[in-house]
């Protein structure tokens, strides 16, 4: 009862703001929440403490829950150099605004992405909110301070980050040079180390779609399977064994590249393929903010990464080519894409998903939606742990193939 007031209210008032100005507002309580642990305790208190649930097994990786917070809330300022987002680190500037506080609220979380330079992320407008079709659309562009800073400020704190936490590492959108885009991308993984860095697992982000490089140029394409091999080795190689190593696809693909791309990770030492990252789209134009900061007009046509329910179809269909593929190899399917209650969290699991990730229920179900969810698919199922087993025989043909 009590969690379920401080939920609601929560959500409720971050609803009543436009979503730019509510991602900003939030991004400075989580800050405060971080600097003030007496607060924290006091929001735990109230309610905002995740609860305890049963736990889900991703390949070798123990989870306190099977769901996790995607990427995307956790993953710091934009800063236009690296000397000035070491410069605040210096200075002790809280760059990771809600670093302590989510996971103390939520449970698990995958930080980042960050990227290997740092990103002020694209001009406003760059959120966009659909309440009653439960979808977000965001273009913030991969804004972070870049990987130096990041794990020289986790680093600092590693103490008090917690027992099982994830990392999510993307190419800089920038970079051309294919050999240049893989030699960054492990030296942010060997960063991560070197800063005294022990998350349980780092993501390989794969698809940045909402990502505009300067200039006009194209996005990379860092999801054909050759690359996304390179890349998710290149990582794998840099870190102990111990740290597991995942990767996020996008939800666009035919069924014969997610096969092909569930082959190639698998032989990069991935165990799970988080399927998926959010789709291109414009925004509807009864939900374009009247005129943007940068004074672009209202009408402009402008992409942005679609989630929460309008993503659900797309993703589910990419976890079931993903999970079809990956059958007989070394690789778990981690489902991500309009996860907003029980029953998309069940029909996720239903498709071949051993655990989930979400954001966008995080906006339209508030802070404890991962327990709400859980909660909700142990109604649905007359199960006390709602889980569902779809890969049974999955563990017995996993030891027989060694891809590596
Ligand atoms: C504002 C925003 C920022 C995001 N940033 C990232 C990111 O940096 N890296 C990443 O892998 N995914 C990012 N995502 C995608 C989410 O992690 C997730 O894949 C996507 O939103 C689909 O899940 P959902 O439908 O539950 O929201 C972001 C999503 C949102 C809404």
């Amino acid at each position: 009862m009590k969690q379920s007031i401080a939920n609601q209210a929560v959500r409720d008032f971050f609803l009543l703001f436009s979503p730019g100005r509510s991602h900003r507002l939030l991004e400075r309580s989580l800050a405060h929440l971080d600097d003030h642990p007496k607060c924290l305790g006091l929001a735990n208190r109230l309610g905002l403490e995740p609860q305890p649930e049963p736990a889900a097994e991703v390949g070798r990786l123990n989870l306190q829950s099977p769901l996790v917070l995607g990427a995307g809330l956790v993953k710091g300022l934009g800063f236009a150099s690296e000397a000035a987002a070491l410069r605040a680190v210096g200075q002790r500037q809280n760059i990771i605004p809600g670093w302590r506080a989510v996971p103390a609220i939520v449970g698990p979380v995958e930080f980042g992405s960050f990227t290997p330079k740092p990103r002020m992320g694209n001009s406003q407008p760059t959120l966009w909110r659909d309440r009653a079709g439960k979808t977000l659309y965001n273009r913030v562009g991969l804004r972070n301070p870049g990987i130096a800073a990041a794990a020289n400020f986790l680093g600092a704190r590693a103490y008090q980050l917690p027992m099982v936490w994830g990392i999510s590492l993307a190419p800089d959108p920038e970079e051309t040079d294919r050999q240049k885009r893989q030699d960054s991308l492990a030296s942010a993984a060997y960063t991560l180390v070197d800063c005294g860095l022990s998350p349980s697992w780092v993501t390989v982000n794969l698809s940045c779609p909402n990502a505009e490089p300067e200039g006009g140029q194209r996005l990379p394409d860092t999801q054909s399977p050759d690359e996304a091999r390179q890349l998710c080795q290149a990582v794998r190689d840099e870190l102990p064994a111990e740290v597991v190593v995942w990767a996020k696809v996008g939800p666009d693909h035919s069924q014969a590249t997610y096969f092909e791309l569930a082959h190639a990770l698998a032989q990069a030492g991935v165990e799970a393929v988080i399927a998926t990252n959010t789709t291109s789209r414009t925004p509807p134009s009864h939900l374009q903010p009247p005129k943007s900061s940068c004074g672009k007009p209202a009408t402009e046509k402008l992409f942005a990464g679609m989630s929460g329910a309008g993503l659900q179809p797309y993703a589910l269909r990419a976890v079931k080519s993903l999970a079809e593929a990956s059958k007989k190899l070394p690789l778990e399917v981690i489902g991500c894409g309009g996860i907003m209650d029980g029953k998309t969290f069940l029909d996720f699991k239903a498709a071949g998903a051993v655990a989930v990730q979400y954001w966008s229920a995080l906006v339209f179900r508030g802070p404890l939606a991962a327990d709400i969810i859980a909660a909700e698919a142990r109604t649905l199922t007359g199960t006390k742990t709602g889980r569902v087993d779809t890969n049974m025989d999955k563990a017995q043909t996993k030891q027989a193939t060694d891809l590596r």
